[in-house]
């Protein structure tokens, strides 16, 4: 028997004190706030309360909220043209890609929806490769330990914390892992079977980690002495946040293949990998593919992001707020040696470790609720600042200002 319409419709609405409290699936650990507007380097929420914001987005929103220039992009071409398809050019995706060649050097770009999308299309990438070249044998995809590379069943098999597994398995095989920073070990599992070699240039969400320049050099070695792909997964730590537009100039070493996301139109769903000549032939008509991938909206964002950058010197910005962010910290790990460690990072993505007994989600929580700083806690208890590269002093000296009072309420 149907059922009539009334009798679908969801029982009477408990008042709500939360926007889809009640119906969004509760597969994340929500804070009891609801955003509403951002402005810069603030969220307000719906009770009018001001936020200093020094999340993002998750590393996201790096010209802060609400930018004019993204949002004039975003309206600009809304009005013009939303969605093509991948069957024929189009100018957004066309300009971009030719853009993030241009500054990265490698040859072609694919476009996704989502970082976990372009890893899981490096890694198709990098078995296909070696299918075409007729390497039957070169199957395994090698990361590190500690590493995330998303929640696919592809980019989950590479991510290594048994963690986000459990309950998931089987995974697909020919994942294997290695000890990250450890060069010795890099050496004895890369060979002849390892189709791609995929790193973090700094770890994030195991508690942001940078790689060391003599791992990722040793990377760069062995792939290139057993044919192997390096792929850096630049997803949280790229697109400017450790001061320069990608994390692997930092480190002075080229990978043949570069993922994307996050960042990139500065909060619009987009992700890429950035693929060298060598391997960019690989994926052919019908091989992979997304439906919204390379949309015109978020490339239309996208490039509004890169003319923004391209109008000031941002990277200086960046290594200027990141030294006093990381000066901050460490004057707070070293007033508090029993709470904290000294700070990880590199430019404005930064770790404070918090020790044991103390746990970094109290004081995401209290600084919350009480100061209206929203920080954000990662991997192994650490508190993890990535803020919007645009932030200024005064906000970081106000951030920092909160740590003490913060403490004596928490402690
Ligand atoms: C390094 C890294 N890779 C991949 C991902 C997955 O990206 P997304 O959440 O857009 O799927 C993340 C997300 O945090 C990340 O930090």
């Amino acid at each position: 028997m149907f059922r009539t319409q009334a009798a679908i419709v969801a029982p009477a609405a408990a008042v709500e004190q939360l926007p889809g409290e009640a119906h969004l699936l509760q597969n994340y650990a929500r804070a009891p706030i609801a955003i509403v507007r951002g402005e810069g380097c603030e969220l307000v929420d719906a009770n009018g309360t001001r936020y200093l914001d020094m999340v993002a987005g998750i590393a996201v929103c790096a010209l802060g909220h609400a930018h004019s220039a993204i949002t004039e992009a975003v309206a600009t071409q809304a009005a013009t043209l939303v969605q093509a398809s991948n069957l024929f050019y189009h100018e957004p995706a066309g300009t971009l890609a030719n853009e993030l060649a241009r500054r990265s050097g490698l040859e072609r770009v694919f476009f996704c929806n989502s970082g976990t999308e372009a890893n899981e299309a490096a890694i198709k990438l990098a078995r296909k490769l070696a299918f075409r070249k007729g390497e039957t044998q070169r199957r395994t995809i090698l990361a590190c330990t500690g590493s995330f590379h998303g929640r696919t069943m592809g980019a989950l098999a590479a991510t290594e914390n048994p963690h986000y597994h459990e309950g998931f398995e089987p995974l697909p095989g020919g994942f294997a892992f290695t000890p990250f920073n450890d060069v010795a070990a890099l050496e004895s599992a890369i060979d002849e079977t390892t189709a791609a070699f995929i790193v973090e240039p700094v770890q994030g969400e195991s508690g942001v980690k940078p790689a060391s320049p003599e791992f990722l050099a040793a990377a760069r070695r062995l792939c290139d002495a057993h044919g192997a792909l390096l792929i850096f997964d630049e997803i949280q730590c790229g697109m400017g946040r450790l001061g320069t537009l990608f994390a692997f100039q930092t480190f002075g070493v080229r990978p043949d293949a570069v993922t994307m996301a996050k960042a990139l139109a500065n909060g619009l769903p987009i992700g890429a990998v950035l693929i060298d000549a060598k391997a960019s032939r690989a994926l052919q008509p019908g091989d992979h593919g997304t439906t919204f991938g390379g949309s015109p909206v978020p490339c239309a964002a996208a490039l509004a992001h890169l003319r923004v950058r391209d109008a000031s010197d941002f990277d200086a910005h960046v290594k200027a707020m990141g030294t006093l962010l990381r000066g901050g910290l460490a004057a707070i790990a070293e007033r508090y040696p029993d709470v904290f460690e000294a700070p990880r990072g590199i430019g404005l993505m930064l770790g404070l470790p918090v020790r044991p007994p103390h746990a970094a989600k109290i004081f995401v929580d209290r600084a919350r609720e009480s100061h209206q700083l929203l920080l954000n806690a990662a991997g192994d208890n650490t508190l993890r600042f990535v803020p919007p590269l645009v932030i200024d002093e005064a906000q970081i000296e106000k951030s920092l200002s909160l740590f003490p009072i913060l403490l004596k309420h928490t402690l």
